[in-house]
């Protein structure tokens, strides 16, 4: 086995329970039978390793890297944070992928049936590894909200979906963001799957008045914490080195 701790046990009460039937798609996704506890594997507890060679140098940056014509239309926001782990380390070297709709709510994406339009310099899609202190950073335009096939008439609230790949396999963090204030938070049938109001405050990203950029961007800032291993924290053994 790996010579760091096991990591902590996904807290259940506090992740969404896998069956809520006011998100449709649940019921059919949800387990039909009870979970079985399986070990950890050394490939589990160990892998994956990413290396910043292997992005590009507007990975980072979904203002410019689908431009065809010009910026896209939107509101210029950073998004930026850390990610840690349950031990309040630094988690340096970690893949995130974000994804989102455009400033008017569509994706760019074969499924999409939004009326909204695409807008032909925007993608969508980006991806960034967090420093040695576990920061991250991306720019882009703040996505719209939109309708969706659950209820009869059900919104989703302004989000950036997260992809987060840590140092095993079982930190593995598929998860969306929300913005301060919206009040539509409160009202979708997703985030009505978490059970904690406090877990739901954990999505929102707070607006960040000290990294705004000047006649430029607004700033929000978006922890994120991934699971933690019980081993005793050595500075000699930084998670990811
Ligand atoms: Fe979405």
């Amino acid at each position: 086995m790996s010579d760091q701790g096991s990591f902590f046990q996904r807290d259940r009460s506090w992740h969404p329970p896998a069956f809520t039937p006011q998100y449709k798609t649940s019921v059919l996704r949800s387990p039909q039978f009870a979970l079985l506890s399986l070990e950890n594997t050394v490939s589990e507890m160990t892998g994956p390793h990413f290396g910043h060679s292997q992005l590009g140098p507007l990975d980072n940056d979904l203002i410019r890297n689908y431009m065809q014509t010009g910026e896209p239309i939107g509101q210029r926001i950073v998004v930026h944070g850390r990610v840690l782990d349950e031990n309040a380390k630094p988690v340096p070297g970690v893949l995130l992928e974000f994804w989102q709709a455009n400033a008017g709510g569509r994706y760019r994406h074969k499924k999409e049936a939004y009326l909204a339009p695409l807008d032909p310099n925007f993608g969508g899609c980006g991806r960034t590894i967090t420093d040695e202190e576990g920061r991250y950073r991306f720019r882009t335009v703040k996505p719209g909200a939109y309708p969706w096939p659950n209820g009869v008439n059900d919104w989703r609230p302004a989000h950036i979906h997260f992809s987060i790949f840590g140092h095993a396999f079982t930190q593995r963090l598929i998860t969306q963001m929300y913005f301060e204030g919206d009040p539509m938070i409160w009202q979708c049938p997703i985030v009505s799957t978490i059970p904690d109001r406090n877990a739901v405050e954990r999505l929102v990203a707070a607006l960040d008045r000290n990294n705004t950029l000047p006649m430029d961007a607004l700033a929000y800032k978006f922890d994120i914490v991934l699971r933690g291993r019980r081993s005793t924290f050595f500075e000699n053994r930084m998670e990811g080195n």
